[in-house]
């Protein structure tokens, strides 16, 4: 209820239209957010052939979010500008404290971004096969970057679990929050 006591109809079940749109929105920001974190780490560890490759797929999945946004009229979030600075600052600020916080940064990120996908693929049905396809894909790709971040060392990194968890409640909160703005 609103404070005139109007029932608010936003905070109802959206309606199937709406639930694609806010799936393929929120989807979008995540990897618009994935290559700004890339991007900010490159920027401190220019030669990373790791952030390369991850950069590289990210602009991949960013595109390919692109074009769904495209085909099913959605707008990106709001946030876009704030995902835009917040990302880049994620990943320069990462990558200052050096190479395993970088990696730290790609594991907590897809441990919970390989979390959101598994919940999209399950509550997708088979009227929507190139999204749900996407997801499955993309998924496995997440979970792929965050094998060659530990790979290079993230679990190592200073202060891992207070890094993890950092960007671990700020990945959840950026996605909460594009899925509503
Ligand atoms: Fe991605
Ligand atoms: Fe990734």
């Amino acid at each position: 209820m609103s404070e005139t006591g109007e029932p608010q109809r936003m905070l109802g079940d959206p309606d199937r239209q709406e639930q694609l749109a806010r799936m393929i929105r929120v989807d979008q920001a995540g990897e618009y957010g994935a290559v700004r974190i890339y991007q900010g780490q490159l920027a401190v560890l220019k030669r990373n052939a790791t952030l390369k490759h991850m950069e590289q797929q990210e602009r991949e999945h960013l595109a390919r979010f692109n074009k769904l946004m495209a085909q099913h009229r959605v707008r990106p979030t709001l946030l876009q500008p704030l995902w835009h600075l917040a990302g880049f600052a994620l990943g320069a600020g990462t990558a200052l404290l050096g190479e395993r916080a970088a990696m730290a940064c790609t594991v907590a990120v897809e441990d919970v971004i390989e979390e959101h996908y598994g919940r999209q693929e399950a509550s997708l049905g088979d009227d929507q096969p190139e999204l749900k396809a996407t997801v499955q894909q993309f998924r496995a790709e997440e979970m792929e970057h965050r094998r060659e971040a530990v790979e290079q060392g993230a679990e190592q990194a200073a202060a891992y679990p207070v890094l993890y968890s950092a960007i671990s409640a700020g990945t959840k909160l950026a996605i909460w929050l594009s899925e509503r703005i």
